[in-house]
C-alpha cells in the first residue's frame, strides 16, 4: 500500500498538480501552504485574536461567496433573458414559469443581491469598528469603497432588466436624481440612459454594465482587495501586536 501511494505521488500526473511530496516533513508542510492558492491567501503568521469568529464575523468572505453565487446564477439566467424592451419582461416570465429551476435561479440571484448590499455595508462597519482602515490598510479601505459603490451600481443596473413597472419607474426616478448633480448631472444622466428617457438605449447600457463591465471590475478589485489583506500583514489585530501565531 505504501509503495502504491509512493508511486502515485511520484508520478508525472500527480506532480503536475502538486509540486510537493506527502506533508510529513517541515519543508513539505510549508510547500503545501505556499503552492496552494487557497492556503496561500492566508499570511504565514496570524494573530490568535484575528482567528476568532467575532473579529470579522466572516463578512468579507460571505460577500465574496455571494458574489460567486451571483455570477453563477447570473450566467444561467443569461441563457434565457433577452435585453430588448419588446421581450425582456416576457423572457423573465418564461424563465419563472417554464424553465426548470428558473424561478429558483431568479430568486437566488435577487436574494443574493439584496444580501450582498447588506453584508458589504456590515463588513465596512466591522472594518471601521476594528480600526482596520488605519495605516497600513488605508489603500485597501479605498479599494473597499470602490467595491461598495460597484455593489450598489450592480444592484441599480440589475433593477431595470425585468422591464416591469417597478423597474421602469425606479430607474426613471434614480436617473432623474443623478441628473440634479451639480455640473456633470445632466451629462451623466444622458450617458447612462443613452438619451433623454428610459428606453431601449438605457436597457442595453444597463445590461452591458450589469453583466460585463461591473462584474469584471468587481472581480479585479476584489482580487486586489483580498491579496492586499495578506500583504498588509493579515487582518488588523485588535489589541496590539502580541501573540503572533506561527502557522508554518
Ligand atoms: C464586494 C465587496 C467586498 C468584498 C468581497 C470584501 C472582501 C474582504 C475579505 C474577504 C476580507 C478579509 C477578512 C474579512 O472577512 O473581513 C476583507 C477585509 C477588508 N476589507 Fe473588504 N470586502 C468588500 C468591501 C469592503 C468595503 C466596502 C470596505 C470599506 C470601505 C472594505 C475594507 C476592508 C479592509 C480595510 C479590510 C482589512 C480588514 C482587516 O485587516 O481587519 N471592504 N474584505
Amino acid at each position: 500500500m505504501a509503495n502504491l501511494i509512493d508511486s502515485i505521488t511520484a508520478s508525472r500526473v500527480w506532480r503536475s498538480f502538486f509540486r510537493h511530496g506527502w506533508p510529513d516533513t517541515e519543508i513539505n508542510r510549508s510547500l503545501v501552504m505556499t503552492t496552494n492558492i487557497f492556503f496561500h491567501l492566508h499570511p504565514v503568521k496570524v494573530s490568535r485574536k484575528s482567528l476568532r469568529a467575532s473579529s470579522t464575523w466572516g463578512l468579507g468572505v460571505i460577500a465574496t461567496i455571494l458574489f460567486i453565487i451571483l455570477t453563477l446564477t447570473g450566467i444561467l439566467i443569461m441563457f434565457y433573458y433577452v435585453p430588448s424592451t419588446e421581450m425582456a419582461y416576457d423572457s423573465i416570465i418564461i424563465l419563472q414559469t417554464k424553465v426548470l429551476y428558473g424561478q429558483l435561479m431568479r430568486n437566488m440571484h435577487r436574494w443574493a443581491a439584496h444580501a450582498m448590499v447588506l453584508v458589504v455595508v456590515l463588513h465596512m462597519l466591522r472594518v471601521f469598528y476594528t480600526g482596520a482602515y488605519k495605516p497600513p490598510r488605508e489603500f485597501n479601505w479605498v479599494v473597499g469603497v470602490f467595491l461598495l459603490l460597484m455593489t450598489l451600481g450592480a444592484s441599480f443596473t440589475g433593477y431595470l432588466l425585468p422591464w416591469d413597472q417597478l423597474s421602469f419607474w425606479a430607474i426613471t426616478v434614480g436617473t432623474n436624481i443623478a441628473g440634479y448633480a451639480p455640473l456633470i448631472g445632466p451629462k451623466m444622466r444622458f450617458m447612462l440612459l443613452g438619451g433623454f428617457e428610459v428606453g431601449q438605449n438605457a436597457l442595453i447600457r444597463f445590461y452591458a454594465l450589469h453583466i460585463m463591465a461591473l462584474p469584471l471590475l468587481m472581480a479585479g478589485a476584489a482580487s486586489v482587495h483580498i491579496w492586499r489583506v495578506r500583504k498588509d500583514g493579515g487582518l488588523a489585530m485588535q489589541g496590539g501586536q502580541e501573540e503572533l501565531l506561527d502557522i508554518e
